[in-house]
């Protein structure tokens, strides 16, 4: 149960003065009643503002398609963001949506976006260990005793990138054709795929995530986004 004027204002609504005002004004129903306080504690699932229910009352949790040139940063100052192409309203949610780890600015694909913290921590969690699915276009062809020669490398577990102190987890290599990768990696160092193979004199031109766990990107175009159930990683489903 949560006050109302909080509860709008937590979801992007308007501000909690404002909330009352939309009481006083009669926009607000609980259970199909005119609202009678906005200080009310109310069940969220029962509030309508001008005759619709509540948008994601009781979280979010996103599959997003991320596009090329988009940082994963509030911080404006870092570039054009993830967040600018949510709703407005969204936007404005308390606690605010934040992704679920990190993709480059440079790469695509799969981002979990999510106002769940406790799935935020525990999907970003070393313990946790989600494997997720890299493409990597290269900037040259791999000759076939080096493809082989990195794939036994990156499945070792031994292969300590320059700087760091603990070598990378076992990490699965295949390739589509010989420029083209690709990585399932259970953690995320910064700019993992990247440094693996420029490590080995090769570089990244392209890189796009396919998976997270169980779930797929699909056909789902670059900026936009599907709901998932909060429930999602509930079971083993997802990892
Ligand atoms: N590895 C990278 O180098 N970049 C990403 O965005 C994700 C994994």
């Amino acid at each position: 149960m949560r006050r109302i004027d909080q509860l709008l204002s937590n979801l992007g609504y308007c501000s909690r003065r404002e909330a009352r005002s939309w009481v006083d004004e009669e926009l607000v129903t609980v259970g199909g009643k005119l609202a009678g306080d906005a200080s009310d504690r109310v069940d969220p699932a029962m509030v309508q503002v001008e005759g619709k229910p509540l948008d994601h009352p009781d979280g979010l949790l996103l599959l997003f398609h991320k596009p090329l040139g988009r940082v994963c940063s509030h911080d404006g100052r870092e570039g054009p963001s993830v967040y600018e192409l949510l709703p407005d309203r969204w936007r404005r949610r308390n606690p605010p949506i934040t992704s679920v780890g990190r993709l480059d600015k440079d790469t695509t694909g799969l981002l979990l976006l999510t106002d769940q913290s406790d799935l935020v921590h525990r999907l970003t969690s070393p313990k946790h260990k989600v494997p997720k699915t890299y493409v990597a276009t290269l900037d040259r062809d791999a000759l076939p005793e080096e493809g082989e020669a990195l794939r036994a490398l990156f499945a070792s577990g031994t292969f300590l990138l320059t700087g760091e102190k603990d070598p990378c987890a076992p990490a699965q290599l295949a390739w589509r054709d010989p420029r083209t990768a690709e990585l399932v990696l259970t953690e995320g160092r910064y700019h993992q795929v990247r440094r693996m193979f420029a490590e080995k004199g090769l570089l990244v031109t392209t890189l796009h995530r396919e998976r997270f766990g169980d779930l797929v990107l699909g056909d789902l175009a670059p900026g936009t986004w599907r709901p998932l159930p909060l429930d999602t990683f509930d079971s083993k489903s997802g990892g």
